[in-house]
Order: C-alpha cells, then sequence, then structure tokens
C-alpha cells in the first residue's frame, strides 16, 4: 500500500487530502497540533476506508516538534509528503502585530516546509520515486499590502519548490507547488481575512486537491486550481513588478 503524511490534515485543505488519498488506498499519517481532532479524524477515516491512519500531534512551529516528524519521515519514509498546515496574517499592521505571532508564521509557512521536505527527499532519491506536495498561494506572486509576512512565506514556498523541482529532475521524484486563491476553510477566521467575496472566487476544496493531484500526475511544478485563478496568474505575469500593488489595492476595494 503506498503512504502519505500530510501535515494541517485536520481541517480544510489537508482534511480533504486525506479523504481523497484514503480514497485512493493511501495509508496516512497526519500530522496536527490538536489531539482530539487528531483522533477524530483517523477514525472516520479508517471507518470509511481500509487504510492505517496513524497520528502525530505536533506543533510545527516548534523546533522539537518538528524535529518529531522529521525522524518519522526518516526511519519509515512515505511515498508522499503533503506540507500543507499553514496560517496568514492579515488582521491589521506589521508594526501592530505580536513580533511571536510574525515568528511563529515563518516557522510554519517556510521552516517546516524546509526540514520536512529535507527529511522526506534522502529515502525519496534512492529509490528513485516519492512525491512532495507543497501547499503555497496565489498570494506567493505577488507581494500583498494586507499580509506582506504571508505572501513572502508563500512566495519561499513556490520560489524553493520550482528550484527543488528543477535540482531533482529526472531522479523519479515530483516535486510540486499548490498554489490555492481562495478556498472556504478556517483558514479565514483564524487569519482574520475579510472573507466578503464573491462566489466565483471560491474555490472547491475538492476542486483543489483532484486538480493538484492531476498536476502531480501529469508532472507540472505548479498547480493553479480554478479558471478564475488561472487567468490572473496569466494577467500577472504580463504586469509589470511596479503594477501589482496599486492593482491588488484596486481589487480589494472593488472585492470588499
Ligand atoms: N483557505 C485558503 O483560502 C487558502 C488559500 C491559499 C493557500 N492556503 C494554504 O492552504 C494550507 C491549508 O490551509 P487551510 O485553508 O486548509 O487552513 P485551516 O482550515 O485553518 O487548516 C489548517 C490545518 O493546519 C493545522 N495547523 C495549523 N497550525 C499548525 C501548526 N503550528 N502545527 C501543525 N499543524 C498546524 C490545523 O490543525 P491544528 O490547529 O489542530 O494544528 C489544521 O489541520 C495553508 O498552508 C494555507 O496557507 C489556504
Amino acid at each position: 500500500m503506498p503512504s502519505a503524511l500530510i501535515t494541517g490534515a485536520t481541517s480544510g485543505i489537508g482534511l480533504h487530502f486525506a479523504r481523497r488519498l484514503a480514497e485512493d488506498g493511501y495509508d496516512l499519517v497526519l500530522v496536527a497540533r490538536t489531539r482530539d481532532r487528531l483522533q477524530e479524524t483517523a477514525q472516520a477515516l479508517h471507518l470509511e476506508h481500509p487504510v492505517q491512519c496513524e497520528v502525530l500531534r505536533a506543533d510545527l512551529g516548534r523546533l522539537a516538534d518538528c524535529r518529531r516528524v522529521e525522524r518519522r519521515l526518516i526511519v519509515r519514509p512515505v511515498d508522499l509528503l503533503v506540507n500543507n498546515a499553514g496560517l496568514g496574517l492579515y488582521d491589521g499592521d506589521f508594526a501592530e502585530h505580536d513580533l511571536e505571532a510574525e515568528d511563529h508564521l515563518l516557522m510554519v509557512n517556510v521552516r517546516a516546509v524546509l526540514r520536512l521536505t529535507h527529511a522526506a527527499l534522502g529515502s525519496m532519491l534512492e529509490r528513485g520515486e516519492g512525491a512532495i506536495i507543497n501547499v503555497s498561494s496565489m498570494a506567493s506572486f505577488a507581494p500583498d499590502p494586507n499580509a506582506p509576512t504571508y505572501a513572502a512565506s508563500k512566495a519561499w514556498v513556490t520560489s524553493f519548490t520550482e528550484g527543488l523541482r528543477a535540482q531533482v529532475g529526472g531522479s523519479g521524484v515530483r516535486v510540486l507547488a499548490l498554489t490555492p486563491g481562495l478556498v472556504p476553510t478556517q483558514f479565514q477566521e483564524r487569519a482574520g481575512v475579510d472573507a466578503r467575496v464573491p462566489s466565483p472566487f471560491w474555490l472547491d476544496p475538492d476542486e483543489v486537491v483532484d486538480t493538484a493531484l492531476a498536476d502531480l500526475r501529469a508532472g507540472r511544478g505548479i498547480s493553479v486550481p480554478g479558471m478564475a485563478y488561472r487567468a490572473i496568474r496569466v494577467a500577472m505575469q504580463f504586469t509589470p513588478r511596479r503594477g501589482y500593488l496599486p492593482l491588488s489595492d484596486t481589487l480589494q476595494k472593488r472585492l470588499t
């Protein structure tokens, strides 16, 4: 049976990855902070599908916890790693934010992705097979005055993933950056996002996961789910860098 480790597997996009991979017959290792939700998720998946579901409680913002997950990946390698856990900070200005919250964001969104990718990659390269999906964001394609640290953290994820994919090309290991736009999850409430955005911009989480897995199979390096967001991505590629911020500001004002 193939196996996958998913971070942030108890809610939102990570939970949809867990359900879809369980349907596809993957044994799962589920990582998140909240023990009850981990156990409920594992039990529900195991009842619905004949797969093993291991839970690993870890706060990926804490180095010691992150190292425990790394050890799991090194000692018992998996076929697929989904680096999905992440958070945003949209509520208020950078200067007024608690510095520890900003630092925590970077540790989860960046350092954990770096460390878990490193832990999983060695054995994948030795075997000449395996896959890593790093969940980034549309926010990775441009600076965001409403969430500068979040956008910068996701820019790192996309750039890192693209560079790594080029480096391991031909090894048999596939690496993908998933860059969704808005998906209705707990992310918005936790991040303080104003969610009054028209419905065409909301993505179905199942579509996000299906698109990512199809793009991974097709050997693509970046997955942009949804027609609207693919069009926005193309438009962004033709917009000069200095045009991003006024454009993003105008769009935000029109949408909210
Ligand atoms: N939703 C969107 O609109 C959207 C758009 C673009 C990209 N994304 C990205 O998609 C990913 C998943 O977000 P989501 O929308 O599914 O969010 P979500 O519904 O808030 O789920 C986050 C998951 O991550 C876990 N988690 C949070 N902090 C953690 C930590 N420090 N250590 C370990 N696990 C942690 C949560 O469980 P616990 O709280 O129990 O730990 C939960 O399982 C994130 O990387 C996010 O940046 C989301």
